[in-house]
């Protein structure tokens, strides 16, 4: 049976040149930079180049610091821990983010209520965007970091973070970005961003899962998180991640040449699916804006439909996709997103996300799009009590 992997946003598949970088450096040069012997140095020059193609894909200047991470969890925590505890004892004790937040973000903010911080939860509008007007009017002077993310994971809504981060520097309020779904799917510069903090992960653009980054703006240094050794300028513990680090430095430069391909042709590949399912399958839902999206992604409510039954059936077709929606104790929640965004709790549970990458060919749409409509048909009968 084929097997189509539409479920990119939730991770991708490491690419071959990466792959071969990361196997290179688990069993070749496997020393310790931090090594004095030849076997340490000798991963010095890869690792350098590594980091430079980093800050290549995200635009970061040569003063600003990227501090390398396990991912954006880690980064995530990381940069609103540390300055929540950074303002202990001042009066900076208020923080604003949206209601459709990756939960590395959301339930960070939610943590810090329970240890007395004030967090202000925008709502975003339906589409899933945000309007900056709605940052400058919750920023009060007790505000200390502003985070909103760069794209939504779920469905894809581009938030206008430069507009939000200038409203935040007039203000002297630090800003940050979760980018981790904006990398590798449209440019990303963080300078012209204008953020302070920018949070992503390699396992999103085709690099190794278990890295990623926080980049940091020249001055914006934060207390370190991990304490122990030296590395990485004593801002992060820890022996350094090798393959990890090169093989997302491999990623990253792809990435950066890929963005052309994304916009155009991942694009039309989305789109065709797209357009098909809206066109072609009755009582279809589009999730997210239409025009303000990842070119990736794709969130699409089937009327009557249950989500898990269809992703049941696709994966029964060889077709992986996503809901997005969680497994929570042993209620079956429906998309914490989507019903932030006011969409109907049962068609809530009837989305469902397929996200594709640049591995996504035209024959695997071409086969969805066959095989869809009759996966769909039969799941409406059953739901409404008849038999096929
Ligand atoms: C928007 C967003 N932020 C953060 C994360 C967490 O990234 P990681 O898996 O690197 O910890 C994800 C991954 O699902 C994500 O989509």
């Amino acid at each position: 049976m084929k097997r189509i992997y539409l479920d990119n946003n939730a991770t991708t598949m490491v690419s071959p040149a990466a792959a071969k970088e990361l196997a290179k450096y688990q069993s070749i040069h496997y020393g310790n930079p931090s090594s004095l012997h030849s076997f340490g140095l000798d991963t010095r020059p890869e690792l350098r180049k590594a980091l430079d193609r980093i800050y290549r894909l995200i635009n970061a200047a040569d003063e600003d610091d990227v501090l390398i991470t396990s991912g954006a969890t880690e980064a995530n925590n990381h940069v609103i821990k540390s300055i929540f505890l950074a303002n202990q004892g001042s009066r900076k004790n208020h923080y604003i983010t949206s209601n459709i937040e990756h939960p590395t973000v959301y339930n960070t903010f939610q943590y810090l209520e329970k240890l007395g911080a004030e967090v202000t939860y925008l709502p975003c509008a339906k589409n899933g965007l945000l309007y900056p007007e709605q940052i400058a009017a919750a920023l009060k002077d007790s505000t200390a970091l502003v985070s909103i993310m760069a794209a939504n994971n779920e469905i894809g809504t581009i938030l206008p973070v430069p507009e939000i981060a200038k409203i935040c520097r007039g203000r002297k309020v630090l800003a940050h970005t979760d980018a981790t779904q904006a990398l590798g799917k449209f440019p990303v510069n963080a300078r012209e961003l204008g953020v302070d903090y920018l949070s992503f992960s390699a396992h999103k653009f085709h690099g190794p899962k278990g890295i990623g980054g926080l980049y940091i703006r020249q001055g914006k240094r934060l207390e370190p998180f991990f304490h122990g050794g030296e590395q990485m300028a004593s801002l992060r513990a820890g022996t350094l991640n090798v393959p990890g680090i090169i093989g997302m430095g491999v990623a990253a430069a792809e990435a950066l040449d890929g963005l052309d391909y994304e916009a155009a042709e991942v694009k039309r590949l989305r789109d065709k699916l797209e357009n098909f399912i809206l066109q072609n399958i009755p009582d279809t839902f589009l999730n997210g804006d239409k025009q303000r999206r990842t070119p990736n992604t794709l969130n699409v409510a089937f009327q009557d439909c249950e989500g898990e039954a269809l992703l049941w059936d696709l994966n029964e077709h060889g077709i992986a996709a996503s809901t997005g929606s969680a497994c929570a104790s042993e209620e079956l929640e429906s998309s914490r997103v989507l019903r932030a965004l006011g969409i109907d709790k049962a068609l809530s549970h009837m989305a469902v996300r397929f996200s594709l990458s640049r591995y996504t060919t035209e024959a695997e749409i071409d086969y969805v799009i066959s095989v869809l409509p009759g996966i769909i048909k039969r799941l409406r009968a059953i739901s409404s009590g008849g038999s096929m």
